[in-house]
């Protein structure tokens, strides 16, 4: 296979020789704006996993994409490539229609906590692999952490047996999945790469791919806190993604969501589960209750539960009033060894803050902007983030808004507080927060959650 893509790939350069005088030529024509057959690809990503390819070739290669472009034929090619790097799921034991979510990341995104016990309740099984935070996002697997006991790691067997018992399973990606990806974002990210459409698009589905679901439901995040800060892109990333699951099979539901704010009130590990605990209940902010019920409706809906999104709606409204969401995510906490106290008694169970510092309100007024950015970074250098992969967190720091977008303040009274666990909150983290706060003479129009929902049936 690999001497024929090789022998290919000589044919199509004209050129003999190693990787090295090949890749010279591939990026040559990329950088000139031709379109590159699939051996191509399939030769570009086996290089890169083995390391033969020099990160200086693959880098010119990555920013003659960033310029170039992909038409939709290389990024279906990318993808498969990637998608077969390494290990691949097989979710064929379970039965019924499994489905993924994904978020582009954003501030204060816990939807998966609350999704998907919604989703699951209603009957959809969902075998979910998740990440970790880094810089102003955060991340599924650290808020999960902040349980105490909670294991993020299980066998494949273990994983695949919990999701046919139980209908859920959350686990961290695992490290073979799709190591073409990790080569290539590693590199993405220290040459300004990142932010190209089809590059991104390959990445996100390479990994879903591989994790085996039949449908996936993705929320991309749109605004300052956000990947895409236009809908314009976001459209753009949305409809490449929804083009490469048509090629290959997979229905893909795309969810085009604000984040030019925080997503519900807190913004951390511990205090996000305690916030996702709350939802289930039957609380909740409403832009995060509609945001969670929506994406977990979009779940339902492609996994064959319901033959509308109205219906659909209802039947995930329905599994949060009657509690079985709730109990759903109890038992996935009970299956991965977590303490499902936690349910009951947040504030007891839950790694506790020993630090606390606040913002108040200088005018008064109505809260007219909360940049997710500057929340985001402020919760990070509180100790809740990561700046680099390799930093630890402290799972009881974050933020709690204690106003939101368009909510009355008057001078003095706290629009924020900040929390930390293992050490004092760094002045920096407290003057971010009270940035990111834009007071107004003028009560607020509400701003759109979900600017759209889309699927490959969409005009
Ligand atoms: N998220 C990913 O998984 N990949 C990207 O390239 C960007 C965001």
């Amino acid at each position: 296979m690999r001497m024929d893509v090789c022998q290919t790939v000589r044919r199509i350069t004209g050129r003999k020789g190693r990787c090295i005088v090949q890749m010279v030529e591939i990026i040559r024509r990329k950088r000139d704006g031709e379109t590159l057959p699939k051996a191509v690809w399939q030769y570009l990503i086996d290089g890169v996993v083995r390391g033969e390819i020099p990160d200086y070739q693959v880098s010119a290669f990555l920013m003659a994409i960033y310029f170039q472009g992909m038409n939709a034929e290389e990024t279906v090619y990318l993808t498969e490539a990637m998608w077969h790097s390494g290990e691949v799921l097989d979710l064929s034991s379970i039965p019924g229609i499994k489905v993924d979510k994904h978020s582009t990341g954003g501030v204060g995104d816990k939807t998966t906590l609350i999704a998907l016990p919604l989703a699951a309740a209603c009957g959809v099984p969902i075998a979910k692999m998740s990440g970790r935070g880094l810089g102003h996002t955060g991340g599924t697997i650290d808020k999960l952490e902040a349980i105490p006991g909670f294991q993020t790691t299980l066998s494949k067997n273990d994983f695949l047996k919990q999701v046919r018992e139980i209908g859920l399973a959350v686990v961290g990606q695992s490290e073979g999945l799709v190591p073409a990806d990790k080569a290539l974002y590693a590199l993405r990210d220290v040459t300004a790469t990142v932010e190209s459409i089809p590059l991104i698009a390959s990445s996100i589905m390479s990994k879903k791919l591989a994790s085996g679901a039949d449908a996936i439901v993705l929320d991309v995040k749109v605004g300052r806190g956000a990947f895409m800060p236009t809908l314009e892109r976001a459209r753009a990333l949305a409809q490449a993604m929804i083009a490469i699951g048509e090629r290959v099979g997979r229905k893909v539901h795309v969810l085009l969501t604000d984040m030019d704010e925080p997503l519900g009130r807190d913004v951390g590990n511990a205090n996000e589960v305690k916030e996702a605990i709350e939802v289930l209940s039957g609380g909740g902010d409403k832009r995060l209750v509609d945001l969670t019920v929506a994406v977990a409706a979009r779940m339902v809906l492609a996994a064959g539960g319901a033959g509308s999104d109205e219906e659909a709606r209802e039947k995930v409204l329905t599994c949060r009033e009657n509690g079985s969401a709730l109990l759903k995510f109890e038992a996935l906490i009970r299956a991965q060894g977590g303490d499902i106290r936690v349910i009951r008694e947040p504030e007891r169970f839950l790694p506790a803050a020993r630090y606390e510092e606040e913002i108040r309100a200088e005018r008064d007024g109505w809260v007219k902007a909360i940049d997710a950015r500057l929340v985001g970074e402020a919760a990070m250098l509180s100790g809740a983030g990561r700046e680099t992969k390799a930093k630890a967190i402290d799972l009881a720091a974050g933020i709690h808004l204690e106003r939101l977008r368009g909510e009355r303040v008057r001078a003095g009274e706290v629009l924020a507080r900040l929390f930390a666990g293992s050490r004092p909150i760094p002045q920096v983290a407290v003057e971010r927060l009270a940035e990111a706060f834009t007071i107004g003479d003028r009560a607020q129009d509400e701003k759109p959650l979900i600017y759209d929902i889309i699927d490959a049936s969409s005009p």
